[in-house]
């Protein structure tokens, strides 16, 4: 039996470190991202482990002692929290941030001198749009820990203003919203550089003009990092840029090109027929008896919202970002989900009992001269889904599964830490992942998700009305982007390769050591972020490709820090 919690893990499915999660989660997924606030714990996302997925108590990845200690060593006993007082608005002379602040917040920050020498660099991991607590397994094993030690560096884990401890205003309202933007955490990360003086180490100079700063950020967090090398060239010396997203999108359709190029052919040709025929009939028949039976077959008759109900049914091809090849990160449900739909066999003997109800409904669509092979296929879809109806039990199945909620969404303590990266989207971001592919192609999700839907949340929590200003982000070079000593690693097969400078149709780059251009072959989301002890590395973990991909990147930072050392002994003879 499945449990409620678990099914309605496919909504989350994301593991935690992951991050970049769905644009439209129901408010049932949203309260999970409430937090305690007084014990500073609770909240609750579904991850992943051991290939199923579990719910911790750990919000996006917010304390969980348990959690943090199923990664093997509980870094946060290793590692003590440190804040660095950083000033809340950087930009006096911008508009957008009146009323303007003179206050100032605790940035909090983590760090491991145990490979440290002097001459060293420091090494910034930037948390992007989560608990930074959660990247501490990266200081402690992941890439991090590799580069601090390959080049006798300073680790650091920097958790990005307004998530985590790092809250600079008193509560989560609209208006003070206004200073979370990209803008003002990259002048953080600035800042921090800057005024840093690290625990026990005081005396040491690690201003940018003596010390390389090299930065490191997966997923928003790896755009993050590319803006910052741009924007902060003398503060920060490189970055690496893994799965950034640069340009930002708000119409992001173009989410499921991964899963559609790469994904198995019969899944995604399967998903695809049945995802039309379940648009022919809500948007095709819309208002007719059929929507109604379309909605039962599916044990969800009560769901109100059309929107909603097509997307409490597509969790399966939304799995590929938590596809991992660390067996203790990954979840393999795309590819489970995937074996379901693309079989020619009845998977749940259950389902015979609706198959007349779902030929009539195929039918209905105009496929039914296809109606002997689709029916046991979309069978197969619908048992994949039919536990969720189940799982809400007496709940209404709106509580469980809608997205719409004025009430809910009117909250805004710091509690309510879930408005955080919708707002970033909402402003700046976008990457709505909608229905939208172009008229004549069939989507994996179906069409009435579409902009008005998936931007519910930005109405109906922020009072924002018209799309992303999405140029905020995009001026500084969105595809284009390039800046020497920035390096783009990329994996195959993630869904956010299509906002990279790896994504499908653009010109290919050459790699250089200055600009390193990496695509990991057959890995996902920021693949090369994660690592292992030496003493659980295996023939096969991590795979050639990633810990080649770490290899490179330790080479080439290396040959970075070389650079920094001649320019600087240059300038000081010619002083
Ligand atoms: C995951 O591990 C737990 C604890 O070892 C075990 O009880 C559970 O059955 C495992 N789940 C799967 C799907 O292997
Ligand atoms: C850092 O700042 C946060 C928020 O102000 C506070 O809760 C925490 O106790 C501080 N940590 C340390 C070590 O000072
Ligand atoms: C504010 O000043 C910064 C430099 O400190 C500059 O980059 C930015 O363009 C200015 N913004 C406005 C709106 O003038
Ligand atoms: C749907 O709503 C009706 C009327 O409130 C109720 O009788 C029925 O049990 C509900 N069905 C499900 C599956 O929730
Ligand atoms: C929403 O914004 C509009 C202007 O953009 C304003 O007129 C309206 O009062 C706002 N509504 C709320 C509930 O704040
Ligand atoms: C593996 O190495 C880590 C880090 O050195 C250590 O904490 C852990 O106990 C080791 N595990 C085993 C099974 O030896």
């Amino acid at each position: 039996m499945v449990g409620y919690s678990q099914v309605l893990g496919l909504f989350g499915l994301v593991a935690a470190a992951q991050a970049l999660q769905r644009s439209s989660l129901p408010i049932s997924e949203l309260k999970k991202q409430v937090r305690c606030v007084a014990s500073f714990a609770v909240a609750t996302v579904s991850s992943i482990s051991n290939g199923s997925i579990e719910l911790t108590h750990d919000g996006e990845q917010i304390r969980d002692p348990y959690k943090l200690r199923a990664r093997d060593v509980d870094p946060a006993l290793l590692y003590p929290e440190y804040n660095l007082s950083t000033p809340i608005d950087h930009f006096h002379n911008d508009s957008l941030y009146e009323p303007h602040s003179d206050g100032k917040f605790n940035l909090r920050y983590w760090f491991d001198a145990k490979y440290y020498k002097p001459g060293g660099p420091v090494i910034v991991l930037c948390g992007g749009e989560t608990d930074g607590e959660g990247r501490l397994p990266f200081l402690q094993k992941g890439i991090v820990y590799q580069l601090a030690k390959a080049t006798n560096g300073l680790g650091v884990i920097l958790e990005h203003r307004y998530y985590g401890s790092s809250i600079p205003t008193k509560d989560f309202s609209t208006e003070n919203l206004r200073f979370l933007t990209t803008d003002q955490a990259l002048a953080d990360t600035a800042y921090f550089a800057n005024n840093v003086k690290f625990a026990g180490l005081e005396d040491v100079d690690f201003s940018p003009k003596t010390t390389p700063w090299i930065a490191y950020g997966g997923s928003y967090a790896g755009a993050f990092v590319a803006l910052l090398r741009k924007l902060y060239p003398d503060d920060y010396w490189g970055a690496i840029s893994s799965s950034g997203v640069p340009e930002a999108i708000w119409d992001y359709y173009k989410y499921f090109e991964a899963a559609a190029v790469y994904g198995p052919p019969a899944c995604v040709e399967y998903t695809r027929k049945t995802t039309d025929i379940i648009d022919k009939i809500l948007i095709g028949k819309k208002g007719s008896k059929y929507v109604g039976q379309l909605k039962s077959v599916f044990g969800l008759p009560n769901i109100t919202h059309d929107a909603d109900f097509a997307s409490t049914i597509n969790g399966g091809i939304y799995g590929l970002q938590s596809y991992n090849w660390d067996p203790t990160q990954s979840s393999d449900e795309f590819f489970n989900y995937c074996d379901i739909v693309a079989s020619d066999k009845l998977k749940y003997p259950k389902t015979e009992s609706l198959r007349e109800s779902v030929n009539e409904l195929i039918t209905v669509a105009g496929y039914g001269d296809e109606i002997d092979t689709l029916s046991n296929h979309v069978l197969n879809y619908v048992g994949y889904y039919l536990p969720q109806g189940a799982a809400c039990g007496n709940e209404d199945q709106d509580e469980c599964f809608s997205t719409y909620d004025t009430e809910f969404y009117s909250q805004d303590s710091i509690a309510q830490s879930w408005r955080l990266w919708p707002y970033q989207y909402c402003t700046q971001w976008g990457y709505l992942q909608t229905g939208n592919v172009p008229e004549g192609e069939l989507p994996l999700i179906s069409r009435t998700i579409d902009l008005e839907y998936s931007s519910v949340i930005c109405r109906d929590a922020f009072n924002i009305t018209k799309p992303a200003n999405t140029e905020a982000i995009n001026k500084y070079g969105g595809f284009e982007l390039s800046y020497p000593r920035l390096a783009w690693v990329d994996g195959e097969w993630d869904p956010w390769r299509a906002a990279g400078v790896h994504a499908i149709g653009l010109p290919e780059r050459e790699s250089t050591t200055s600009e390193p251009y990496i695509l990991i072959d057959k890995a996902v989301h920021h693949w090369d972020e994660n690592g292992l002890f030496p003493n659980q590395t295996t023939a096969e973990l991590p795979p050639a490709p990633v810990a080649e991909a770490q290899k490179e990147e330790a080479i080439f930072v290396k040959a970075w820090l070389k650079e920094f050392k001649k320019e600087h002994s240059h300038c000081k003879k010619e002083r």
